[in-house]
């Protein structure tokens, strides 16, 4: 079967500022809080921290070569905040605005949309010593932030992120603490969510301000919520935690409002939501990016602490096969969270702001060439999954592949490889995967056949 992308879909990749630019104290970058948790013995698994990873600060020219051999038209990547307001706030380093100014018309020259994310979790750590996402007043330092880089970069970028995975980013650094900042605090974590939804709606209206007609959008993590057994209780648990996970930093940006995804009332005050907040969250935004790795299993669970009612049985279901970081592999979930947001947000425009796979590839002593049949299958599989979608109606935009090239994973370090390309962490030397070549392939024609 023969599958076409709509003209003018873009196809491309995903990358971050703290996974892969290195350089951490370069043209007078402040400390983020993932400089701060990496170097803080026992975080990492693997003991490592970003301060060289795939050294791009330095070597973004040959990342894009990278995106050229692919024939993408898309690059989704993200701005350090510290670079631009080493503390948090005050005036924008001229040095870092204009490092990010090159790479903006570096991809411009080479037929590229540069797709910025204005926060992919390198929080400057003088702001968590405030108390970071916890702290209200964090939300209008982004905004602040957000006007400074949209004033410098506006004129050529077209299409603004505000925040990647808002749910991630409270859940793991406020509630589970294996992210930074590694709290362990559900009152935070609480807090932490609402502040992200003050900071999309300031943050959009500040990039807005500086020129009416820029698109923006914020990233969710997305994962279609499914009852993981047959019970009538876990098929309301699961859609109180699809509310609580997947809507919760929309509704608020598209309505105004929290979605019902609590046993008991939302707890607002928890939260710390003042009067006139909920007007503030709602900014309407341009498009809806979507990040998509997994389903949820959700299984219910009265006694859970968030009041939720339920709790996810893993990182997916239990009957697909799984990737190397033992993600089940389930690719009806891009088309059913797809359909479903066109379905309950009156058909949005989405982009697929970021979709992967981790394998432990290894160049093959022979020849060099990196083999990675599985995430070739993941790839073909999932981008059938998104043409069925649109086939169903769904607006897609583009899809950007996790990512460009293996870099730093968080608290994974670099053990986790979801790159189309190889890096070797000792030269920084960059190979494209088979994966690569075969996407490069399916970019170059929009399309490819089954
Ligand atoms: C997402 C993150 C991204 C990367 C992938 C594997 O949650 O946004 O930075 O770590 O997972």
């Amino acid at each position: 079967m023969k599958i076409q992308f709509p003209d003018g879909f873009h196809r491309g990749t995903a990358t971050a500022a703290y996974q892969i630019e290195g350089s951490p104290k370069a043209d007078g970058k402040g400390e983020s809080i993932w400089d701060r948790f990496s170097h803080t013995p026992g975080r990492i698994a693997t003991g490592e921290n970003g301060d060289v990873t795939c050294d791009s600060y330095r070597r973004f020219r040959e990342d894009r070569k990278l995106m050229q051999a692919m024939h993408n038209t898309s690059y989704r990547f993200s701005i350090g905040w510290p670079r631009i307001q080493p503390e948090g706030r005050g005036a924008p380093l001229a040095a870092g605005l204009d490092h990010y100014g090159r790479v903006v018309d570096d991809l411009l020259e080479a037929g590229i949309r540069p797709f910025p994310t204005l926060y992919h979790w390198d929080l400057p750590q003088a702001l968590q010593d405030r108390g970071g996402w916890a702290n209200r007043d964090t939300a209008f330092r982004f905004a602040d932030y957000a006007h400074h880089v949209a004033q410098a970069l506006g004129d050529r970028v077209d299409d603004w992120i505000l925040l990647n995975e808002p749910s991630v980013f409270t859940t793991m650094g406020y509630a589970i603490g294996i992210h930074a900042p590694g709290l362990i605090d559900t009152d935070a974590f609480f807090r932490a969510t609402h502040t992200a939804n003050l900071a999309q709606g300031e943050g959009a209206r500040a990039v807005r301000s500086v020129r009416a007609d820029l698109r923006v959008g914020s990233v969710p993590a997305f994962s279609p919520c499914e009852p993981a057994g047959d019970s009538e209780a876990d098929a309301t648990a699961a859609e109180r935690f699809h509310r609580f996970t997947n809507a919760w930093y929309l509704d608020p940006a598209l309505h105004g409002r929290y979605p019902e995804g609590f046993m008991d009332e939302i707890p607002l005050e928890r939260m710390g939501v003042q009067e006139g907040d909920l007007e503030l969250t709602r900014f309407g935004p341009d498009f809806i990016g979507v990040n998509l790795y997994v389903r949820t299993c959700v299984r219910a669970e009265p006694e859970d602490p968030w009041g939720v009612g339920g709790r996810p049985v893993g990182m997916g279901g239990t009957v697909g096969p799984r990737t190397d970081f033992g993600w089940e592999i389930w690719p009806d979930a891009m088309h059913d969270m797809l359909v479903r947001l066109t379905k309950d947000y009156d058909r949005p425009a989405l982009e697929v702001t970021e979709s992967g796979c981790s394998f432990g590839d290894a160049p093959d002593p022979s020849d060099g060439r990196i083999r990675d049949q599985r995430r070739i299958d993941y790839y073909r599989d999932t981008l059938v999954a998104v043409h069925r979608a649109i086939q169903a109606g769904a607006d897609v935009r583009g899809y950007h592949a996790w990512t460009l090239m293996d870099n730093f994973e968080w608290a994974e370090g670099t053990r986790q490889r979801f790159g189309l390309a190889w890096v070797d962490f000792e030269t920084g030397t960059r190979t494209l995967k088979e994966s690569g070549d075969w996407y490069g392939r399916v970019a170059a024609e929009n399309g490819f056949e089954t």
